[in-house]
């Protein structure tokens, strides 16, 4: 399918450009990152591989997967009070995404990366393993590895995108949404849930035969906070406004009503328990840690906190200059990446427009009361049952 090719890949990083793109999904990174040491160490005390295979699933092209390489990196290389007893020799990296994905940035980062990690190490007394990196095209609802081959497969901020758009949703109106809206009809919601469920257990289908005995599995997605499918903070808060822009354009001639209502992200956003539903379902994994946090969404703010300071602290902006300023951010890192999906469904007259729309509604909603809206996101660690 198109999907498969790279035709969305660009399309998933411009619609995260409605947050604050590489902050929200690095502090996602340094939130998940106890979790992430938790189970490197763990796989190291059990199974003592010489040669270690970790993989970066849904990578994209941006520091995001160099920075969890970094870490799993560093956590060999501490090994603190020896907890892992005989290291790694050596580690392989494979980073993955979808075909259409730039590899080759990553690629070009590579010896500045490996200078840094060296410099950072050194300075620390630390000895890094050995380590190989390699781009791994493909999508991850389809099988990537031979069997028995991976220690550690970790995955953020990437799960919640569909394969496709729910199946049979053709000709179901979803009149002004383009997602799980306050007037979506109970049909869609559903349609949306069942590839969801589809996805996400073809998705563990695969890994288990993947995963070596005893290895592991540490997946970051955006969620939700309630049984309530409407309630995914600021996910479904940036969702509502840009689908408000497209109203707005289609009241004003712009936009045909029939091409917003046939427009669906594919995206959804499940709630703890749907996850642990589906990993019991699965029968062949447990759960050994699941948890959510919330991470603010200031357009305007910084990226380097700490993992706790990224999960709770709420957003407050404060005065109109600011709320202005944030809508501004949203809109022109919007602009900045290229929108293939919106531009080749509604065409690319439409562009300057929705953006300096949505740009003044979320100055306006951010104005309107002192706005928090923080986005929920959820940590699941898995291994395979023995
Ligand atoms: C929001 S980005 C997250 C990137 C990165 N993990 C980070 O934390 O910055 C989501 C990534 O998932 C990738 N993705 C979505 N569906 C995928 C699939 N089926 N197979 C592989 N990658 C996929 C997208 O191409 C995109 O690069």
């Amino acid at each position: 399918p198109e999907w498969a090719h790279g035709k969305w890949s660009n399309c998933f990083t411009t619609i995260f450009s409605l947050f604050p793109l590489i902050s929200m999904q690095r502090k996602a990174i340094l939130a998940a990152k106890p979790t992430v040491k938790e189970a490197i160490s763990k796989v190291c005390t059990d199974l003592h591989p010489q040669s270690m295979v970790i993989s970066d699933l849904g990578c994209s092209f941006g520091a995001n997967t160099l920075l969890f390489v970094s870490d799993a990196i560093t956590t060999i290389g501490e090994n603190p009070n020896n907890t892992i007893g005989e290291r790694p020799k050596e580690i392989q990296f494979f980073l993955n995404d979808l075909p259409g994905n730039d590899f080759n940035n990553i690629f070009q980062s590579l010896e500045q990366f490996e200078q840094s990690t060296t410099k950072n190490c050194t300075s620390r007394g630390l000895q890094p393993p050995p380590h190989y990196v390699v781009g791994l095209p493909g999508s991850f609802y389809t099988r990537l590895f031979p069997c028995n081959n991976v220690h550690l497969f970790h995955s953020s901020m990437s799960l919640m995108w569909l394969s496709q758009d729910p199946e049979n949703l053709d000709g179901i109106m979803n009149e002004a949404n383009i997602h799980i809206g306050l007037t979506t009809p109970p049909l869609v919601t559903k349609l949306y849930q069942n590839q969801f469920k589809k996805d996400f257990s073809r998705f563990l289908k695969m890994r288990c035969k993947e995963i070596v005995p005893g290895g592991r599995m540490v997946l970051t997605m955006l969620g939700r906070n309630s049984t309530d499918v409407f309630s995914a903070g600021g996910t479904t808060m940036a969702f509502e406004l840009l689908s408000q822009g497209l109203q707005t354009l289609v009241a004003e001639d712009c936009v045909e009503k029939e091409k917003l209502d046939s427009f669906n992200l594919p995206l959804y956003c499940p709630s703890v328990d749907e996850l642990k539903e589906l990993v019991w379902q699965n029968e062949l994994l447990d759960i050994t840690d699941i948890r959510l946090f919330e991470i603010n969404g200031n357009p305007n703010g910084g990226s380097d906190q700490s993992a706790e300071d990224a999960a709770a602290a709420p957003v407050i902006i404060h005065g109109a200059a600011a709320a202005e300023a944030a809508g501004k951010t949203i809109s022109t890192s919007l602009r900045a990446v290229k929108e293939p999906l919106i531009a080749s469904h509604f065409g690319e007259s439409i562009l300057d427009k929705l953006f300096a729309v949505f740009a003044r509604y979320f100055t306006n909603c951010i104005e309107s009361e002192v706005e928090k809206s923080p986005v929920p996101v959820i940590t699941l660690s898995l291994q395979p049952k023995h």
